[in-house]
């Protein structure tokens, strides 16, 4: 038996008592002579005390331990001494009252000195990553691991109570359309062809839905190869969810009770269902995204009513070719810098606006170049809508509904960074339904339409007659639906198209000749044919959740072994070069030439 307790287990009422610890060496300090070592497991510390009267040899040997090394500490529990009249209990760690006095020492292994000291936040985060392993000795990181087990089980509970199976889907699969690059795996056995890593496990959990199963999920791993974000990696998890003859209804009141077990589980609090809903409409009306953070206002005014004949043409001349005029008050935010302003500029144009207009109010007066154009009406209008006051600034979007909404979305965003709005937010769980997706979307780089969430989504019935006529495609809703948390898609699905005819039109819709559709989606087209249900389902973003709960800011914070930026796990280094052998097998020929010998 390696131990009688963990570290974190010890109390008062132990006193007296022999017991055996353990772990590695988190602290030692030399106090004249006597060694105190904080002995830490998985659970927590506990000091010991090497005094020679209770043995020489084990004080003597505990005078060369180093911090990390892991050792076995026996000895008897003893309730911590008054010293010189002062108390010398812990209060900061629980088995702070009691400490073990060592009988025997034993150094089950040595540690060198680590690349950086566990205790202090580090900011180099490949150093992180290429000692992972220690980086997640650290307490945080263990508390993380450790929650994300805990969110886990209690999603995987809650979808058992409800009857749903867990199946498992191929990892080795096909392309599916999710909308992201593909990772490829060549195949030996079948020479020139390539398995794909799943995006999301969508048409597996579709055909088991024709298969009859009727409520499947699977803590699913998917794999996109797309650029890379603090919330984005190339492989993550997604808890995966489909269902026969349900209503958008009982998956969102399935969600919103899974949602509530996981935030019970990890942070221990109760959160408020059903979620409130916005369309998407509305959500990119007021925030001007399709995942608003409502944790705070500056939302987004129409004054499309007001600039119609303005004076200033850049305002009325957007509206004369069918555009929208909107703004936002960033509140006392009139103090803005000239480089601010400047980052404000570059987001409004990476998002398609062809600049920014705004105004200061300050010493009582309007300071914009363009103001001079306002007549009073015009101004009094702003001052109503925006609730202008001295010390505001207004940033304008003037363009195409969804380019003004989305650049003054970001904007919205960025203002609330740089005046610290969300602070003593943290804990502000604002989850909500965004719903009523538009189900195509048209690019106009490619010339073709692409279905928003993918071309299993089922349109609404409402909106399925708008599917004749090619210049009504953009007003077609989708029964698809994200649910959203501060600003994060934690998760999207849809009702799917059951009826082969109407997919095979969606194809066609899609641009995907009879041809492809065979080859691509073939067996779908069948197994629609032989009783397909209605079904329908969702998936969310387990680190995403995680992150959330835990209160990081990235989902590397989340994931055990996680890639950076680049995609490359620095620890085992990969990506790596292989055997040109290994390539011949594969029938592959690399663009990188072999190395000679
Ligand atoms: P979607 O593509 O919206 O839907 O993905 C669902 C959720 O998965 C998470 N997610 C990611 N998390 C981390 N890194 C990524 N690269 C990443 N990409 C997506 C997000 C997202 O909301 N098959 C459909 C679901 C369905 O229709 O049932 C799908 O995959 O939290
Ligand atoms: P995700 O769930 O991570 O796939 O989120 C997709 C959303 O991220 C889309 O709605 C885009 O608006 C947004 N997005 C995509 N690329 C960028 C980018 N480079 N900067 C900011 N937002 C982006």
């Amino acid at each position: 038996m390696y131990r009688t307790h963990h570290c974190n287990e010890l109390r008062k009422s132990n006193a007296g008592a022999t017991a055996t610890l353990v772990g590695w060496v988190n602290t030692v300090r030399d106090h004249h002579g006597v060694i105190f070592m904080d002995i830490r497991d998985r659970e927590g510390v506990t000091q010991c005390v090497f005094r020679s009267e209770e043995n020489a040899e084990a004080a003597a040997m505990s005078h060369q331990l180093r911090h990390e090394d892991v050792v076995q500490v026996t000895g008897r529990v003893d309730v911590r001494p008054d010293v010189e009249g002062k108390s010398t209990v812990n209060a900061a760690i629980e088995t702070g009252e009691i400490e073990l006095v060592a009988t025997e020492l034993k150094v089950l292994n040595k540690s060198e000195v680590l690349p950086f000291q566990l205790d202090k936040e580090l900011s180099n985060e490949d150093l992180r990553m290429k000692h992972r392993y220690l980086d997640l000795r650290r307490p945080r990181m263990a508390r993380n691991l450790r929650q994300r087990h805990a969110i886990t089980k209690a999603i995987r509970d809650r979808l058992d109570a409800e009857g749903y199976v867990e199946v498992e889907t191929p990892i080795l699969s096909k392309s599916t359309p999710e909308g992201a690059r593909d990772f490829l795996v060549p195949s030996r056995l079948s020479p020139g062809k390539f398995y794909a890593l799943p995006q999301a496990p969508q048409q597996y959990k579709q055909m088991m839905m024709v298969a009859g199963l009727e409520k499947y999920f699977q803590i699913a791993r998917c794999f996109r190869d797309e650029d890379l974000r603090a919330d984005r990696q190339p492989e993550f998890t997604q808890v995966d969810i489909e269902a026969s003859f349900v209503t958008e209804e009982d998956l969102f009141a399935l969600v919103e009770g899974l949602l509530a077990d996981a935030f019970r589980a990890s942070r221990g609090v109760e959160v408020p269902t059903p979620f409130p809903r916005l369309t998407h409409q509305e959500a990119m009306d007021r925030y001007g995204s399709d995942k608003p953070d409502r944790r705070f206002g500056s939302e987004i005014v129409d004054f499309s009513d007001v600039f119609a004949s303005s004076a200033f043409k850049v305002f009325a001349g957007t509206l004369e070719r069918g555009g929208t005029v909107r703004a936002i008050n960033a509140k006392g935010f009139a103090s803005v810098t000239t480089g601010q302003v400047k980052r404000l500029e570059e987001i409004a144009k990476e998002a398609g606006a062809g600049g920014l207009a705004y105004i200061k109010v300050e010493g009582g007066e309007w300071k914009s170049p363009i103001v001079k154009f306002f007549s009073d009406a015009e101004k009094a209008a702003l001052t109503e809508r925006l609730g202008i006051e001295e010390g505001d600034l207004v940033l304008f979007g003037c363009d195409q509904w969804a380019v003004c909404c989305e650049v003054l979305g970001r904007l919205r965003l960025e203002v609330a960074s740089m005046t610290g709005l969300l602070e003593g937010k943290e804990d502000v769980l604002d989850f909500l339904w965004v719903t009523d997706f538009p189900l195509l979307a048209y690019d106009a780089e490619e010339s073709k339409w692409n279905a928003v969430h993918h071309p299993f989504t089922r349109p609404r019935a409402e909106d399925l007659a708008l599917l004749d006529e090619e210049a009504n495609w953009d007003k077609i809703r989708a029964v698809a639906y994200d649910v959203v948390l501060n600003g994060y898609e934690l998760g999207g699905g849809s009702l799917r198209i059951h009826e082969s005819d109407l997919q095979a039109r969606m194809f066609g819709v899609l641009g995907v000749s009879e041809e492809e559709q065979a080859t691509m989606f073939g067996h779908i087209l069948t197994a629609f044919q032989f009783g397909a249900p209605p079904h329908g389902g969702i998936a969310l973003g387990l680190d995403r959740i995680v992150m959330l709960a835990c209160h990081e800011s990235s989902i590397r914070e989340v994931i055990a072994f996680p890639k950076n930026n680049k995609g490359i796990d620095l620890m085992s280094a990969s990506p790596a070069e292989v055997d040109f052998k290994q390539l011949r097998e594969l029938y592959i020929q690399s663009t990188v030439k072999e190395k000679k010998g």
